[in-house]
């Protein structure tokens, strides 16, 4: 029997596979994130085995050093950029991820920012509530259609990809696509081109979308010199890590029209929002629900459990990184 820490309660599906399998399950009691105190005296509390922890934890080593009987920190996230994996792997500990399961379900949520924003749901839903419908009108509201247009993905992984289809197939898009390495089967199962830089991508997308991890090298991947490069009438959504857009640079660009509109799920300090966000008509902002889903989030627990009880059973874990 073996005793995990979970930092926050995550869907049940999880806790039962864990505690099912004879292990003691504590969940913290607090219903928020715990401070980098309350983590380390949580951890302290016991030898535990095992820690399930969320994308909102800071796991460095001072944090690992605080539970040196764990052997793995289990992220309910596909992200880890909470993570010093470098801090993990100095000390043997193993740190695990949540791919694959959330995929389509991020995507999905991508997509319907894009749709959003190209009919402008929410601006006209707030019109409507405001009393300000007074009757049909030509140029009432016009957004723009997604047929025929291009969509450019930023980082064609697996939720890349899976946006790729969703909007090639279902909408017609032509899709433009960068990342570190060319995928030749999704070029051709969607009639997918390739480019080599985001620069090349930015002016000719009309939907542009971000699936890229954070690492120095995409911290304000779109900044102002970037935004500038976008078409006038293209939409930016990032359902990625905040970090990649420089929130500062994004306020100015859809206060002055350099973009037409953007969605954003995450944010460069979340949960605070940069000065200028909610004033804008022209921004969709969704409080990191992109992998929000029933199903996935349960999945997403499943998948971290299934994690632990590899590692605790002596094997190597499925989604060790
Ligand atoms: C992840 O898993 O990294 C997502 O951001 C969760 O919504």
């Amino acid at each position: 029997m073996s005793t995990i820490f979970v930092t926050r309660e995550v869907p049940e599906e999880g806790l039962i596979a864990l505690r099912n399998a004879g292990h003691v399950v504590d969940v913290s009691p607090k219903d928020g994130v715990l401070t980098k105190e309350e983590l380390i005296a949580a951890l302290s509390a016991k030898p535990y085995d095992a820690v399930l922890c969320l994308l909102t934890d800071k796991i460095d080593g001072e944090v690992m050093d605080a539970v040196p009987s764990a052997k793995i920190f289990a992220n309910y996230a596909v992200g880890f950029d909470n993570i010093d994996v470098a801090a993990a792997k100095e000390r043997g500990v193993i740190v695990t991820n949540t791919p694959d399961v959330l995929s389509d379900t991020v995507a999905l949520h991508a997509l319907a920012l894009i749709l959003a924003l190209a009919r402008r749901i929410p601006e006209s839903d707030r019109f409507v509530r405001a009393g300000k419908y007074k009757g049909w009108q030509p140029l009432l509201l016009l957004g723009m259609d997604l047929t025929g247009k291009t969509l450019g993905i930023v980082g064609a992984g697996r939720i890349g990809q899976s946006l790729a289809r969703m909007a090639h197939n279902g909408f017609g898009m032509h899709i433009v696509y960068t990342d570190m390495k060319r995928n030749e089967a999704f070029e051709a199962e969607l009639g997918a081109s390739f480019v080599a830089t985001i620069d090349e991508l930015l002016p000719q997308v009309d939907a542009l979308s971000l699936h890229v991890p954070l690492l120095p090298t995409t911290t304000h991947l779109m900044n102002a010199a970037r935004l500038s490069l976008m078409k006038k009438s293209a939409y930016l959504v990032n359902t990625s890590r905040g970090p990649v857009v420089d929130e500062v640079a994004l306020v100015e660009a859809l206060r002055t029209g350099v973009i037409a509109g953007a969605a954003l799920d995450v944010f460069e300090h979340e949960p605070a929002l940069s000065p200028g966000l909610t004033d804008l008509e022209n921004v969709i902002l969704t409080p990191h629900t992109a992998s929000a889903s029933r199903e996935t989030r349960a999945h997403m627990a499943e998948v971290a459990a299934k994690n632990i009880l590899t590692v605790l059973g002596g094997e190597g874990a499925p989604n060790a990184l």
